[in-house]
C-alpha cells in the first residue's frame, strides 16, 4: 500500500492546528502508521530540503522548520502521495484553494503549515530520514471495509 511522509510544520503546532489537520486525513480514510513530535536539527533540516540547496528560500526554510517542534507522520492509502498534496493545496497559500489545508489555515508561503512528499520516490526518501523501520506500525483499521471493496 502506498505511503507518504507528512509533517506539521512549527506554525501548525504553535497555532493549535494539529488536531484539525490530522482529522482531515483521518476522515478521508487514510491510515496513520507513524507519528512523532520532534525538534528538527540542522542536519535533518538540510537533508530534508536538499533539493532546494542554493535557492534563496533554502536557509529561511531550514530555519523555519528548526524553529519549534514539528509533528512527523507516515500515512498510508490508495494514491495517498498525490491526494495528500491535493488536500494540502498550493505551496503558496495565497494561491491555494480555500477548501485545502493551506488555503484554509495559512496566509504566507514561508508559513504554510504542512509538508507533504511530492512523489512516491520522495516519500520513500523522506520516511527513511525521519523514521526508523520499527517506528512504523502495520494494522488493519476498523471500518476499512466501508471505504473500499
Ligand atoms: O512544500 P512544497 O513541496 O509545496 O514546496 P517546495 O517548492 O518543495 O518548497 C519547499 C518549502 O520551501 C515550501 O513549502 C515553503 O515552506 C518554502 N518556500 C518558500 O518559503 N518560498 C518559496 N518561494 C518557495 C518555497
Ligand atoms: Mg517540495
Amino acid at each position: 500500500m502506498e505511503r507518504t511522509f507528512l509533517m506539521l510544520k512549527p506554525d501548525a503546532v504553535q497555532r493549535g492546528l494539529i488536531g484539525e489537520i490530522i482529522g482531515r486525513f483521518e476522515k478521508k480514510g487514510f491510515i496513520l502508521v507513524g507519528l512523532k513530535m520532534m525538534q528538527v536539527d540542522r542536519d535533518l533540516a538540510e537533508e530534508h530540503y536538499k533539493e532546494h540547496k542554493g535557492k534563496s528560500f533554502f536557509e529561511p526554510t531550514v530555519q523555519y522548520i528548526m524553529s519549534s517542534p514539528v509533528v512527523a507522520m507516515v500515512w498510508q492509502g490508495k494514491n495517498v502521495v498525490s491526494l495528500a498534496r491535493e488536500m494540502m493545496g498550493a505551496t503558496n497559500p495565497a494561491n491555494a484553494n480555500p477548501g485545502s489545508i493551506r488555503g484554509a489555515y495559512a496566509m504566507d508561503i514561508s508559513r504554510n503549515v504542512i509538508h507533504g512528499s511530492d512523489s512516491v520516490e520522495s516519500a520513500e526518501r523522506e520516511i527513511a530520514i525521519y523514521f526508523k523501520l520499527e517506528e512504523i506500525v502495520n494494522y488493519t483499521k476498523a471500518g476499512s471495509e466501508w471505504l473500499s471493496e
